[in-house]
């Protein structure tokens, strides 16, 4: 049961729904109702509301930008960890990178990657570890976009710096390589090494509206994002990265996510990474 100091009728959860789903293209399901009411529970608080349809008034009619990404910020999930899914570097470490730095040979030494819904930084930094690993030291034009809707997260992936027990389960030789530890105040926590932040660049994005870069991108990480969206978004959303890609360019997704009957553009690799193939 949802709680009792605010006013939340099936209605406004339906609304809040339509709005969530207009804004970010997420579908909220059924079952989500004590989420939505626990989630804006303090959004409601912060303007004195007693009741969720004055709050979605607000959204709907208060032209108010910044609480529609209070909203969305809110009600998104931000779950994510260092080398989430591991299989996906193995195989970038293994045999991706390898067979890119056969094929380019000499000329085009260059690679863009983009981590879309990169959430708290986690996952274009483990990128741009690999990345750096594997990569001749020098010699190679590296650029990654990390991108989220979400202003808070984004804020903390750009500071770069993390609690140690988000990283304690990475190898000593990465540790000591990648990460700076903290003294005095800041112990306790690390901050990645310049050598990797130099490469990314974060950027606030809605993945539903236009995007302002061209591309085209060798490699794009979406994982976990669009287990939120409906089949027609999913849709939209495989067909643009299909084209903002190279040709045979690779794209990497959850591990609940799949293009099965949502798009043929692209060929499955299997565990969840798949090649563009038209
Ligand atoms: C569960 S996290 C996944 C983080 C990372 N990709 C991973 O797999 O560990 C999902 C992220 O997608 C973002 N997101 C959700 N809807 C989005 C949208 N419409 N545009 C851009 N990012 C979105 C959320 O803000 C959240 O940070």
């Amino acid at each position: 049961m949802a709680g009792t100091e605010f006013e939340f009728s099936d209605q406004d959860f339906q609304r809040v729904r339509r709005i969530i789903n207009q804004v970010a293209g997420i579908s909220l399901a059924d079952g989500k109702r004590e989420l939505v009411y626990s989630r804006l529970s303090r959004r409601l608080r912060q303007y004195g509301f007693r009741r969720f349809v004055d709050y979605c008034d607000l959204l709907e009619t208060g032209n108010d930008e910044a609480e529609l990404r209070e909203f969305v910020n809110a009600l998104t999930t931000n779950l994510t960890s260092f080398f989430r899914e591991p299989h996906h570097f193995e195989f970038l470490a293994g045999e991706l990178l390898p067979s890119l730095i056969r094929a380019r040979g000499s000329s085009n030494r260059r690679i863009r990657v983009w981590s879309a819904g990169c959430s708290t930084g986690e996952e274009p930094y483990s990128i741009a570890i690999v990345l750096r690993e594997t990569l001749p030291a020098t010699g190679w034009d590296i650029k990654i976009l990390a991108t989220d809707l979400d202003s808070n997260v984004l804020a903390t992936a750009e500071r770069g710096v993390y609690e140690w027990n988000r990283v304690k389960d990475l190898s000593e030789s990465r540790l000591r390589r990648w990460f700076h530890k903290g003294r005095n105040a800041q112990a306790g926590w690390v901050r990645v090494a310049p050598a990797l932040r130099d490469l990314i660049t974060f950027r606030q994005l809605n993945l539903m509206d236009d995007w302002p870069m061209r591309g085209p991108f060798d490699l794009i990480f979406c994982r976990n994002v669009v287990i939120y969206f409906d089949k027609a978004t999913q849709q939209i959303l495989f067909e643009r990265y299909a084209d903002i890609l190279i040709e045979q360019g690779h794209l990497f997704v959850g591990h609940s996510e799949s293009l099965f009957k949502v798009t043929e553009r692209f060929t499955p690799l299997g565990k969840t990474i798949y090649q563009r193939c038209r």
